[in-house]
């Protein structure tokens, strides 16, 4: 049988919500999916601006309770929004969808500290209740929620999926992602299947993704811009080498998996601090800084394959999905620093690489509906494996 999930999701870049259509073939018994539709709807400057007054961390400002709640019922509506342009799009009812599967626009994430000194918190927002009221379907939200309660990261969660659907059989892949923060699952050899025991495997945040490199664009062009469209201030300058290995000295690089970060840690302070160091080793053309920023991400990656990719299954090859994907500089930076590894984005797979992680969390959907866990153990740190997600009944 043939089923229809819808995945949303909001990044750490603020740029907008994918809404992807997934349908699935129960049937077989590995997971064969296919993507039916998809849209990245742009948030506008208001309702980004809203999201950002909310975003608490460092010396800004946390937004007040009453701003948090009213956020989480306006991110609730703009996500449902988002479902029904795209259903409208597809000429798809929304009574031929078995669940949505919306992952929400994190607030913040702590991941738990090493050692269990303190327990890790993570908070998504976009009421779930909303979109199930306005759509009439069964919405399963809050993926993270259960894995930080085992103990666990809550972060990342697309690795089963990527698994399952992007194994080679006999090469060792790299799936990596750029999003606002970047994050890879080292996917050994081998098919898998959704049923199957959790994998044993090797998947973290490597680091920065786009975020630090959107948010110095932002402070060197007063705002004008809000990303290095088609990196084209980053190939316009060469990295800064004192620069670039300063940054590279960061404890998260060294920390070996699991691991998860986020704006809280290489977010807007940090790039404010990072053009601050800049400036002070004398660095004055903004396109070095953005060009060191681009190379921080490229490097951290490579770094981060040659640190803690799983021995004797070392990558062969590195498909990358997210908006980093369309950053050519980043892109070629990345193909060096891994070279002679083959990169490309996930579009030689098939698949749209912006829609790579909407298309997880509807499946994550199923995977709740199915009484499955989405979480793998070995990735996240949790005590077990855990069926991720809450329902809202349609
Ligand atoms: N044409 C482009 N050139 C360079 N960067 C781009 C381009 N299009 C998108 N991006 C980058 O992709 C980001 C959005 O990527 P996305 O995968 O949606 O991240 P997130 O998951 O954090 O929302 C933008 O903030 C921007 O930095
Ligand atoms: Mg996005």
């Amino acid at each position: 049988m043939e089923l229809l999930y819808l995945g949303l999701m909001s990044g750490t870049s603020l740029d907008g919500i994918d809404a992807a259509l997934v349908r699935l073939d129960q049937s077989s018994p590995s997971m064969d999916a296919s993507l039916e539709a998809f849209r990245t709807i742009p948030f506008s400057r208001d309702q980004r601006a809203s999201i950002e007054a909310a975003l608490a961390g460092g010396s800004q400002p946390a937004a007040s309770v009453r701003e948090l709640a009213r956020l989480n019922r306006k991110l609730g509506e703009w996500f449902a929004d988002a479902a029904l342009e795209l259903l409208n799009d597809a000429g798809v009812e929304s009574e031929s969808v078995a669940a949505v599967g919306s992952h929400g626009q994190t607030i913040w994430h702590e991941p738990p500290a090493k050692g269990g000194r303190s327990p890790g918190s993570t908070l998504q927002l976009g009421e779930a209740a909303v979109i199930a009221e306005r759509l009439g379907v069964p919405v399963v939200s809050d993926f993270r929620a259960r894995d930080v309660a085992a103990g666990g990261q809550g972060a990342p969660l697309v690795p089963l999926v990527d698994r399952v659907l992007f194994s080679s059989p006999d090469r060792h892949r790299a799936l990596q992602n750029i999003g606002g923060m970047a994050n890879v699952s080292f996917l050994p050899a081998g098919s898998a299947s959704p049923s199957d025991p959790p994998p044993i495997m090797v998947a973290f945040d490597t680091g920065p993704g786009v975020a630090v490199i959107d948010r110095v664009v932002q402070e060197l062009t007063a705002g004008v811009e809000s990303f290095d469209r088609d990196g084209r201030r980053a190939a316009a300058a060469q990295p800064n080498q004192i620069l670039l290995a300063r940054l590279l000295d960061d404890a998260y690089f060294r920390e070996p998996p699991p691991k998860s970060t986020g704006r809280e840690y290489f977010g807007g302070e940090y790039a404010l601090r990072l053009i601050d160091v800049a400036r002070q080793i004398g660095i004055e053309e903004e396109e070095v800084i953005v060009a060191t920023a681009t190379a921080l991400t490229a490097h951290s990656i490579a770094d981060a394959y040659r640190c803690f990719a799983p021995r004797g299954q070392e990558p062969q090859e590195c498909f990358v999905s997210g908006g980093g994907a369309r950053n050519p500089t980043l892109m070629g930076m990345l193909s060096e620093q891994l070279s002679p590894m083959p990169v490309a984005d996930l579009s030689k797979l098939g698949w749209d690489p912006d829609a790579k992680e909407a298309v997880a969390f509807a499946i994550l959907a199923h995977l709740f509906q199915q009484g499955l866990p989405g979480n793998v153990p070995s990735v996240t740190g949790a005590r077990g494996p855990r069926i991720l997600g809450k329902l809202s009944p349609a």
